[in-house]
């Protein structure tokens, strides 16, 4: 196969989808790869280390494709890509297509086989490819060195002869992958951690991290994770008893690392204006939920920006912050999906039959696949006479309103339901298997 990395074209994204190591590895297993020139400028690999690992280098975008058999990138490519992508290729990257569904299907017009890295399913066989992991690992550790850099004291406690300086008192909104490690990297650092979370599991990993867990434990609490593990949306009566919980822990808390997110909703919003007002000045919150519209009322997509003396960051892309750490890791979840798309020849051949391909396919052989992006066919309307314009009598006294509202009524097409939009993990909450 010949496997084509092209430089990413979204602004701040630094990564790229290819590592020397994984070059080398594509070369050993039997492929071909053509780099575009300057594609690792952002994660620190050179052309000229991608030309000794064995991979040509193109100078353009159109002269990397020609004849590629495989795209890998890290996000979705531009529309110029797909045109000069052959028919039957194969694409995979972190595609983001809930975002943008026309994507997805004009890829399936051109005959393009996409394969969306976030829908990988989180079962034990796929870890090694588990891209959603190894970006939010780090993307964790980075919220953490973020804050301590923005932060105008110290995380550790520092007792010198000029006198003490305290710990910074650090606080976790959401423990999955990201926010696991916010805690040990806090940790490591010095701070007073402390971590909330609406799913049970997470009250044991926070203390086995050395953190005290902050949630009100009621019965809903207690039922509050789905059969895949993820978050379910909780009552309006929960939000609020845990909000005010949070309201009090959150005025002395000095770093705030918000992670929450819930599958196929907008993140929801922990922190209003008069939590943020209530903090101490010179607080800094880091909103990983940025992107999803933000755990904060306050934060602003992109900015970092100040507000009654606190500091609100909404970087959307923290992977990209640390491109040559997390470009190592993508590459190697790339390297470990791709024997599942290649045929016992070599040549791209999908095993249709493993759960973790079909799982990650969005379009296959010129059609749509994943559940999602298929359009449900519109229900046909009801065919109910109209009557004609001359009805019964009507008295002068009775008007017509009520008899217009029966009519428009039988005129109506019944309601046609959207096909509904689920998050990437939607599909991954109900694998055949939970694993860990
Ligand atoms: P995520 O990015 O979907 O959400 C982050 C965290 O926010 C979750 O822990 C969620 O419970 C929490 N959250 C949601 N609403 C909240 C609220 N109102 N207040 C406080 N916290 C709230 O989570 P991520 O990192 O994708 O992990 C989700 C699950 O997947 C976890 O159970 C994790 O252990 C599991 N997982 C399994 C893997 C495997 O290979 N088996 C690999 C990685 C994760």
């Amino acid at each position: 196969m010949k496997l084509a990395v092209l430089k990413e074209r979204i602004v701040g994204e630094t990564r790229v989808a290819i590592t020397p190591e994984t070059v080398k590895k594509f070369i050993a297993a039997g492929h071909t790869v053509a780099v575009q020139t300057g594609a690792g400028t952002g994660a620190s690999i050179s052309d000229a280390l991608y030309k000794d690992a064995g991979a040509s280098i193109a100078k353009t975008a159109a002269a990397t494709l020609k004849g590629a058999d495989m795209l890998l990138c890290v996000r979705r490519p531009g529309a110029n890509v797909l045109n000069g992508l052959k028919k039957g290729a194969g694409l995979v990257g972190l595609l983001d297509p809930y975002d943008d569904a026309t994507f997805v299907r004009s890829c399936a017009a051109k005959g393009i086989d996409l394969y969306a890295m976030e829908f990988i399913p989180r079962i034990s066989r796929a870890q090694s490819m588990d891209a959603l992991s190894s970006q939010s690992n780090l993307a964790g550790y980075r919220a953490i060195i973020e804050a301590a850099v923005i932060y105008g004291r110290a995380l550790p406690m520092m007792m010198t002869a000029a006198g003490t300086v305290a710990p910074a008192k650090t606080f976790i909104m959401g423990v999955g992958v990201a926010g696991l490690q916010a805690i040990a990297t806090a940790r490591r650092l010095g701070g007073i951690v402390t971590a909330t979370d609406v799913r049970p599991a997470t009250k044991e990993q926070v203390a086995s991290l050395g953190a005290k867990f902050v949630a009100v434990e009621d019965e809903e609490f207690k039922a509050a994770e789905t059969a895949g593990g993820y978050a379910k949306q909780m009552s309006a009566a929960y939000r609020k008893k845990q909000a005010e919980l949070v309201a009090k822990h959150i005025a002395k808390q000095d770093i705030v690392i918000t992670t929450a997110l819930i599958p196929g909703r907008p993140a929801p919003k922990l922190i209003d204006e008069a939590m943020v007002k209530a903090m101490p000045p010179g607080a800094v919150i880091i909103d990983m939920a940025a992107e999803r519209g933000g755990n904060c009322t306050l934060t602003q997509v992109g900015k970092v920006i100040e507000k009654h003396g606190v500091t609100i960051a909404g970087f959307t892309n923290l992977p990209a912050h640390l491109a040559a750490a997390t470009t190592a890791l993508y590459a190697k979840n790339l390297l470990n999906f791709l024997p599942l798309l290649t045929s016992e020849k070599g040549q791209y051949g999908p095993d249709w039959d493993d759960e973790i391909v079909v799982g990650a396919n969005l379009t296959r052989a010129g059609k749509v696949t994943h559940e999602a992006f298929i359009a449900k066919k519109k229900p046909a309307a009801k065919k109910t006479p109209v009557k004609k314009a001359a009805p019964k009598k009507t008295s002068a006294k009775k008007p017509t309103a009520k008899k217009m509202v029966v009519k428009k009524a039988t005129t109506k097409k019944p309601a046609i339901k959207k096909p509904a939009i689920k998050n990437p993990n939607a599909r991954r909450a109900k694998p055949k298997k939970k694993e860990s």
